[in-house]
């Protein structure tokens, strides 16, 4: 897992509940690193996945909660720092038919060695679009989030539901209605 999912993920948990937390949050797992994720850097998803489940314990707040808060917060980042994918579109599905073969596309090249979801589309008309996700990392709360934050970014008011296709959560779709 790429160290900008990491290093994004302390952020969001210092704004919220300051470094100190951030800190025993470190001390508590048994990371492959010390704590040092650069974000160029590319890491073990368990690490990833341990972060998230003792942020859990700690602060009571469940995973697929944490994840799809994470989803916000990176959301808000890809909108700063890779603006030009964004700002070519006025509608947020414009935008996320883009993502699978153009954006994750782009990132493999720069980074190939990272581990990203395939998304596959169904898009009825403006209002309405079904996108599966599917990835062996099961994070379909975090695409969860960017999605939410996606459709709001684009002024939509819209309703997201989601189903598991395959009982384990590598299987996901999500049916995208703009009201
Ligand atoms: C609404 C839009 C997006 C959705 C729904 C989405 C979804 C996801 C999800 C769920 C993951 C976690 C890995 C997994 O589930 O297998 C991921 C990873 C990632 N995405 Fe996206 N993404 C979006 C936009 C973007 C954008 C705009 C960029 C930046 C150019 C980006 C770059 C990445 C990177 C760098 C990773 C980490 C890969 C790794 O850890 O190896 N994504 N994406």
């Amino acid at each position: 897992m790429k160290g900008i999912v990491f290093t994004e993920f302390f952020e969001m948990v210092e704004e919220a509940h300051g470094y100190e937390t951030v800190d025993k949050l470190i001390a508590s797992c048994n990371l492959s690193t010390d704590g040092i994720y650069t974000s160029v850097g590319t890491y073990p998803s368990s690490d990833m996945f341990e972060l998230v489940q003792k942020l859990s314990d700690q602060s009571s707040t469940s995973i697929p909660d944490l994840l799809f808060a994470f989803g916000g917060h990176l959301f808000h980042t890809f909108t700063q720092k890779y603006q030009s994918f964004f700002q070519d579109h006025t509608h947020a599905f414009d935008f996320l038919v883009t993502l699978h073969d153009h954006i994750h596309v782009e990132v493999k090249k720069l980074y190939p060695d990272a581990e990203l979801p395939s998304f596959a589309y169904q898009r009825t008309d403006n209002h309405s679009m079904e996108m599966t996700y599917s990835s062996e990392r099961k994070m379909s709360d975090l695409a969860h989030g960017l999605l939410h934050h996606c459709l709001g970014y684009y002024d939509h008011r819209f309703s997201i539901e989601k189903e598991n296709i395959v009982e384990d959560g590598s299987v996901v779709l999500f049916k995208i209605s703009i009201v």
